[in-house]
C-alpha cells in the first residue's frame, strides 16, 4: 500500500528513527562525493501554491542526488481547479509520476488529493503542518545532542503550523518540548489533542508537551530555542497587529540567557530579522540555523526513499 507524508502522525516512532538512520548515510555519503543513488528513474512532481526557498531546493536537488528527477508543476499552467478535477489530477499524476508534494493553504487540499492519487503525496507545508520541516530540526537535535529523550525544546512564538509539527514530532520522540505563545495565538486544539493521544499510546519513552505563555518562565533550563514568523504565508495582512502581539516573545539576548544554560538557536526560516529573532541571536556562537537548513536536504532524500521504495 502506498504511503503518504501529510502529518508526522503518518509515521511511527521506529520508522523516524529509520528515515534519521538513512539521513545518515546520505549525509555521509554526499560529503564524501559518492551520493547514493537509490531513486534512478524516479520522477517527483512539486506543486507549490506558496514561496519556497529550502523546501523546493532540498527536493529538486535531493531528487537529482538520489538519481531521480524533479519537476515543478507551476499551479496556474495545470488544469486542475480550472477544468480539471483533483480526483482526474490525481489519478493522472500517478500515470507518469512515483510521488508529489505539494505546498498550499488547506490540509483538506493535500489530504483530497492523497485520498485520489495511488502514489506518495508529501506535505511540503499547508497552513496545519510542516512535517519535512520538523523531521530535519528533531534529526539535527539528533545529530548536536547525540540523542533527544528528555531534551527540553521551548518553542516561542506563534501557535502556527511549525508549532503543530512539533508537538506531534515531540510526542513520537520524547521531546519535552514547551509551545510559548501570547494568549490568543495558542496551537490548534485538535493538534493539541492529536499530540496528547501520542504521548497516551507511548511509542517511545514519554516526552510532554506544555503550553505557556510567559516567556521568561518558558525558557528556563531550555536546550534548544526554536521561533517562527509571527504572520505566516497567507497572514500578512494581520502583521501589523502581530507585531505588536507578539514582540515580548522576541527571542533576544535576554530570552537566552533566561534560560540559565546555553540553548541552541533555531528557526526554520524564512526569518525577519528584528522580529521574532534579532541579528545577534540568529548570527550568534548558539545559532544552529544554516546547519538546519543544509539538513533539510539530507532528511528530504531520506523521506522520498522512504516513501517511494518502502
Ligand atoms: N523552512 C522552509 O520550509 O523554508 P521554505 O519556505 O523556503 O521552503
Ligand atoms: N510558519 C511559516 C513557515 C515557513 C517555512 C509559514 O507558514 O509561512
Amino acid at each position: 500500500m502506498k504511503r503518504d507524508l501529510l502529518t508526522i502522525n503518518n509515521l511511527a516512532f521506529e520508522e523516524i528513527e529509520d528515515i534519521f538512520q538513512r539521513t545518515i548515510l546520505h549525509k555521509k555519503a554526499l560529503k564524501e562525493g559518492n551520493p547514493i543513488r537509490s531513486l534512478t528513474g524516479k520522477s517527483l512532481g512539486l506543486i507549490f501554491k506558496k514561496s519556497s526557498t529550502r523546501t523546493r531546493i532540498s527536493f529538486e536537488v535531493g531528487m537529482f542526488q538520489l538519481g531521480g528527477h524533479a519537476l515543478i508543476l507551476n499551479f496556474n499552467e495545470m488544469h486542475w481547479n480550472k477544468c480539471e478535477s483533483i480526483h482526474d489530477s490525481g489519478k493522472v499524476f500517478s500515470r507518469y509520476l512515483d510521488a508529489i508534494a505539494i505546498r498550499t493553504f488547506e490540509q483538506k487540499e493535500i489530504e483530497d488529493l492523497a485520498e485520489h492519487a495511488d502514489i506518495p503525496v508529501i506535505n511540503a507545508l499547508s497552513d496545519d503542518h510542516h512535517p519535512c520541516q520538523i523531521l530535519t530540526d528533531i534529526f539535527t537535535i539528533r545529530e548536536k545532542f547525540g540523542n533527544v529523550g528528555s531534551l527540553k525544546v521551548v518553542y516561542v512564538g506563534d501557535g502556527n503550523n511549525v508549532a503543530h509539527s512539533w508537538m506531534l514530532g515531540a510526542s513520537k520522540t520524547g521531546i519535552n518540548l514547551v509551545v510559548c505563545t501570547p494568549e490568543n495565538y495558542g496551537p490548534n486544539e485538535k493538534i493539541i489533542k492529536m499530540a496528547e493521544e501520542n504521548l497516551e499510546a507511548g511509542e517511545n519513552k514519554p516526552g510532554s508537551i506544555t503550553i505557556n505563555h510567559d516567556p521568561m518562565d518558558a525558557v528556563r533550563e531550555a536546550d534548544v530555542l526554536y521561533t517562527d514568523v509571527w504572520a505566516s504565508m497567507g497572514q500578512e495582512d494581520t502583521a501589523d497587529q502581530r507585531k505588536k502581539d507578539f514582540m515580548p516573545f522576541q527571542v533576544n539576548m535576554d530570552l537566552l540567557r533566561a534560560s540559565g544554560k546555553k540553548p541552541l538557536v533555531m528557526h526554520c526560516l524564512p526569518a525577519h530579522r528584528g522580529e521574532e529573532i534579532t541579528d545577534e541571536v540568529i548570527d550568534g556562537e548558539q545559532s544552529i540555523v544554516f546547519d538546519q537548513a543544509e539538513n533539510r536536504l539530507h532528511v528530504q532524500k531520506a523521506i522520498l526513499e522512504f516513501l517511494i521504495k518502502g
